[in-house]
């Protein structure tokens, strides 16, 4: 059985993610879909509320297991004996910080390789932060992020 990580903070997912998780779960058996803590961010979501907007999020990808960890992605990777890491790339900065976070991923997982999909042009310009800046000022989300991610972020800013 050939299993992979798509790994990321998730806070929250959008539609950039969705389309990333439908098209990798498509490549292997079994795509764990992991919520990481990454050190360089401050988050609005707790893990369980990440977790639980990506469980709705992928309820139509029966392949598609929601977890999170506490740790480095490697031990994870080792811990569920995966094969591949897959992760999104939406431009040339997102290329040279995944291209260092590979060669480092491989190093400390026993030559686990990373898989970089290209996002698709529609969702290249969406981001977690972006869509968290937008709601901050009550903007339109649509074409962002889900409806349930929409009311969550209302709730959670406080706005109608
Ligand atoms: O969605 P993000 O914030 O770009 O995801 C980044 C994430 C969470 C995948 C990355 O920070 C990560 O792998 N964190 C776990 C800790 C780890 O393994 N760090 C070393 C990676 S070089």
């Amino acid at each position: 059985m050939i299993k992979a990580v798509f790994p990321g903070s998730f806070d929250p997912v959008t539609k950039g993610h969705i389309n990333l998780i439908e098209r990798a779960s498509t490549a292997v058996d079994l795509l764990f879909v992991a919520v990481l803590v990454n050190p360089a961010k401050k988050t609005l979501f707790s893990i369980e509320e990440r977790k639980n907007m990506l469980k709705e999020a992928v309820k139509h990808l029966p392949n598609v297991e929601i977890i999170s960890f506490e740790g480095l992605l490697a031990e994870l990777v080792k811990q569920e004996n995966i094969s591949f890491i897959i992760k999104g790339v939406r431009n040339l900065v997102d290329f040279e910080s995944e291209y260092t976070q590979a060669n480092i991923n491989r190093l400390l997982s026993n030559g686990v390789e990373t898989l970089l999909l290209p996002s698709d042009p529609r969702y290249s310009a969406i981001s977690s932060t972006v869509v968290k800046e937008i709601a901050s000022f009550n903007g339109d989300l649509d074409s962002f992020v889900p409806q349930f991610v929409v009311k969550a972020l209302k709730n959670k800013i406080n706005i109608k």
